[in-house]
C-alpha cells in the first residue's frame, strides 16, 4: 500500500518525510518522492525502486524548506517508473499532490481535463488530482475551497496530501476510504499514512474520517467537511511502542491483514464495475470478446491459498459463464502434459508473483499454446510480467506469511472475472449482473460486522486450542473454504487439520470422528444447507464436537452444535469471502493461544520460489 507523509513546521521539512516514509517502508513500495515549498517554487524528487535511492539524491543536493509532502508508492495504475512516482504537479508546478488509493473515475475526469487544455505526463489516476486542484483554484484562488471542489468531483478512494508554491505557511489533506491522520506537534503539524511515520514527534493524532479535509498551518489544525462546514474532532492519544506502531496496534501482521479486507475489496473492485450499465472493465487482461466467447476449456493453476481460491473461481465460472474448469495444483500441472490448445484458457493465481511452480506451470501452458492471464498482487513481479495479461488484486503487500487479504482479493478478482464472462457470453442479462454488482459491493459491511464482534470467536479458539486433530467440512462453493480453513489453521497453529466435501464423509473420514476431534462445518444458507446439518448429525451422533458457520438468525443450527460462528447472509456464491472470515479468525486465534510464530510460522516462506 502506498505511504504518506506531510509536515509543516520550523524544521528542514524533507529529513522529518524522509524518516516517516521509512517508517513505513512495511508497506512495501516501489517507487518514492518528495515536493518541498521552497523560495516560492514547488522542489520536486522522484526516484524509481527503494528509498535509499531518494534519500542519496536529497543527501547530495538538499532540498531547503519548512513544508512539504514524501510518498512511497505501490504501482496500481501505471509502472512503477519515476515518470509515475508522486508528488504529482498541475502544468504550472505550482501544486503538488500524494495519494492513496484509486481515483475509480480517473479517465473521465482526465477527457475533461484534457479538453479544457490540461496536459498529462504520467500513466496514473492521480495526476487528475493536481489538474483538478489547479482548475478549482483558478475559480477560486483559496486552496481550501479548491480542494473541496476537486474532491467533490472524485469518485473512488482516497487519502492526499497537498501543498502549494505560494503557500509555504499551508498543508492540505483530505480522505475517503483510505487512512490518513494528522500529527499535532509544538508549532508543527504533521500528515501521514500511518501512525508509525510521526510517532516520534507526536502521540497527539487525529484520525481524519470519509470526506474530510484538514488544513494545517505550523500553528493550527482545522477539518471541514466538503460543504466547508467546520468539524471538531478528537485528539487521539496514541500509546503505542513503535514496534508495535508498524502493526498500527495489532499484534500481529496477519490480524491487521484480516482488519484490512472490507478495504481491500473495495481496492480490488476498484474502477472495474459500472453498475448502471451492467459492465465490468478488465481491459487490463487482454482478452477480446471474440476469444472470450470461444474458450472451450479453462485451467485454473495455482498454490496454496491462490489453489484454494481458483477452486472457489471453478464454481464461479461454471455458474456464471458456463465454461469447463479444471483447478489444478501448478507442481502436478507442470509435469501431467496437460491437454491444452489454443481455446484453452490458463488462469495462474500468485500473491506473490514468484511461487517457482506457478512461474513453471505459466510457461509449459504458454508452450503448450494457451492463451494466459494472472491474477497477481506484486506489480511487475516475474509472473506478471511473463502473463498474456495480468489482472492486479492491489490488496497492497501482504507481510503475514499466511495469506488472508490476498486471499480474499483473489476471490474478488474470479468474481469479477467470472460476471464479465458471463456477459459477454450473453449468459447473464443486466439486471442479474446489476444484482451481482450490488451484492459483491456489499460484502465489505458485511465483513466489518464480523470484525466487530470477534468475541465469540476468540472463546471458541480458547476452548479448542489444546486438541491435536480437526476436520473442516464444506458443501459446493465452500468445499474449498474448507480447505482453505483447514490450511490457515494447520500452517499458523501446527495442528493437523484436514478438509472434506461433507458429502464425502461418511466414505471414510467418519471412522475418525470422536471426542478427540472437533469437526468445523459450514453450514451457512445455500441450495445444500439441509444436507449439511444431516452431515452434522452424523457427527454428533458418533460423540463428534461441531463447530459450526451459519447465518446469523439460524436458530436451528444450535440444535446440532453449541459453537456457532455467525455470520451474515449473502448470495451463496459470495459467502465464500464470508465464511472464510471467521476460519481466519479461528485459526489466528488458536495459534496466538497455542504461542506460534503467527506471522512468520515455521518452516514457512512468504512466497516458495524454489521447486
Ligand atoms: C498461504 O497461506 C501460504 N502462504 C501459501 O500456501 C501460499 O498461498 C502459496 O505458497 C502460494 O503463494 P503465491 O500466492 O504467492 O503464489
Amino acid at each position: 500500500m502506498c505511504g504518506i507523509v506531510g509536515y509543516i513546521g520550523k524544521e528542514d521539512a524533507s529529513e522529518i518525510i524522509i524518516s516517516g516514509l521509512q517508517r513505513l517502508e512495511y508497506r512495501g513500495y516501489d517507487s518514492a518522492g518528495i515536493a518541498i515549498v521552497s523560495n516560492g517554487v514547488i522542489e520536486r524528487r522522484r526516484s524509481e525502486g527503494k528509498l535509499i535511492n531518494l534519500s542519496g539524491s536529497l543527501h547530495v543536493d538538499p532540498i531547503i524548506g519548512h513544508t512539504g509532502i514524501g510518498h512511497t508508492r505501490w504501482a496500481t495504475h501505471g509502472r512503477p517508473t519515476e515518470f509515475n512516482a508522486h508528488p504529482h504537479v498541475d502544468n504550472t508546478s505550482s501544486i503538488a499532490v500524494v495519494h492513496n488509493g484509486i481515483i475509480e473515475n480517473y479517465m473521465s475526469l482526465k477527457e475533461d481535463l484534457k479538453a479544457d487544455g490540461y496536459k498529462f505526463v504520467s500513466q496514473t489516476d492521480t495526476e487528475v488530482l493536481a489538474h483538478l486542484m489547479a482548475d478549482e483554484m483558478s475559480k477560486d484562488g483559496d486552496m481550501a475551497a479548491a480542494m473541496r471542489g476537486a474532491l467533490k468531483r472524485v469518485e473512488g478512494a482516497y487519502a492526499i496530501g497537498v501543498v502549494h508554491k505560494d503557500r509555504p505557511d499551508v498543508l492540505l489533506a483530505g480522505r475517503k476510504d483510505s487512512p490518513l491522520i494528522i500529527g499535532l506537534g509544538d508549532g508543527e503539524n504533521f500528515i501521514a499514512s500511518d501512525v508509525p511515520a510521526i510517532l516520534p514527534y507526536t502521540r497527539s493524532i487525529i484520525y481524519l474520517d470519509d470526506e474530510e479535509i484538514a488544513v494545517l498551518t505550523k500553528d493550527n489544525v482545522e477539518i471541514f467537511n466538503l460543504d466547508g462546514d467546520r468539524i471538531e474532532k478528537p485528539v487521539e492519544h496514541i500509546e503505542w511502542n513503535p514496534v508495535l506502531a508498524e502493526k498500527s496496534g495489532y499484534d500481529h501482521f496477519m490480524l491487521k491483514e484480516i482488519f484490512e479486507q472490507p478495504q481491500v475489496i473495495r481496492n480490488t473492485i476498484g474502477g472495474r464495475t459500472d453498475e448502471e450499465n451492467a459492465q465490468i472493465y478488465l481491459e487490463e487482461i487482454g482478452l477480446t470478446d471474440g476469444e472470450i466467447k470461444n474458450i472451450e476449456t479453462i485451467y485454473i493453476v495455482a498454490c496454496g491459498t491462490a489453489y484454494y481460491s481458483g477452486c472457489v473461481g471453478k464454481y464461479l465460472l461454471e455458474k456464471l459463464a458456463r465454461v469447463h474448469v479444471d483447478v489444478d495444483l501448478a507442481s502436478e500441472f507442470r509435469y501431467r502434459e496437460p491437454m491444452v490448445n489454443e481455446r484453452t484458457l490458463v488462469i495462474v493465481i500468485s500473491q506473490s508473483g514468484e511461487t517457482a511452480d506457478t512461474l513453471a506451470a505459466l510457461r509449459e501452458a504458454k508452450k503448450r499454446g494457451a492463451k494466459v492471464i494472472g491474477i497477481v498482487n506484486v506489480k511487475g513481479s516475474s509472473i506478471a510480467r511473463e502473463v498474456d495479461g495480468a489482472l492486479y488484486i492491489h490488496a497492497g503487500p501482504e507481510i503475514g506469511v499466511a495469506s488472508t487479504k490476498a486471499y480474499m482479493a483473489m476471490l474478488i478478482a474470479l468474481m469479477l472475472l467470472s460476471i464479465q464472462f458471463g456477459r459477454i457470453r450473453e449468459l447473464i442479462e443486466a439486471p442479474e449482473a446489476r444484482r451481482l454488482i450490488r451484492k459483491l459491493k456489499g460484502l465489505p459491511s458485511k465483513i466489518e460486522e464480523i470484525l466487530d464482534n470477534i468475541e465469540a470467536i476468540k472463546d471458541i479458539a480458547d476452548r479448542y486450542s489444546e486438541f491435536r486433530d480437526f476436520l473442516y467440512l464444506g458443501r459446493g462453493v465452500n468445499f474449498p473454504t474448507a480447505m482453505e480453513g483447514a490450511l490457515k489453521l494447520k500452517e499458523i497453529s501446527y495442528i493437523h487439520a484436514e478438509a472434506y466435501a461433507a458429502g464425502e464423509m461418511k466414505h471414510g473420514p467418519i471412522a475418525l470422528i470422536d471426542r478427540r476431534m472437533p469437526v468445523v462445518a459450514i453450514a451457512t444458507r445455500s441450495a445444500t444447507y439441509e444436507k449439511i446439518i444431516s452431515n452434522i448429525q452424523e457427527v454428533i451422533a458418533r460423540e463428534g464436537m461441531v463447530i459450526a458457520v451459519a447465518t446469523t438468525g439460524d436458530v436451528n443450527i444450535t440444535s446440532y452444535s453449541k459453537d456457532v460462528m455467525y455470520v451474515p447472509d449473502t448470495d451463496e456464491l459470495l459467502s465464500p469471502m464470508i465464511v472464510v472470515v471467521p476460519l481466519q479468525l479461528l485459526a489466528y486465534y488458536v495459534a496466538v493461544n497455542r504461542g506460534s510464530d503467527v506471522d512468520q510460522p515455521r518452516n514457512l516462506a512468504k512466497s516458495v520460489t524454489v521447486e
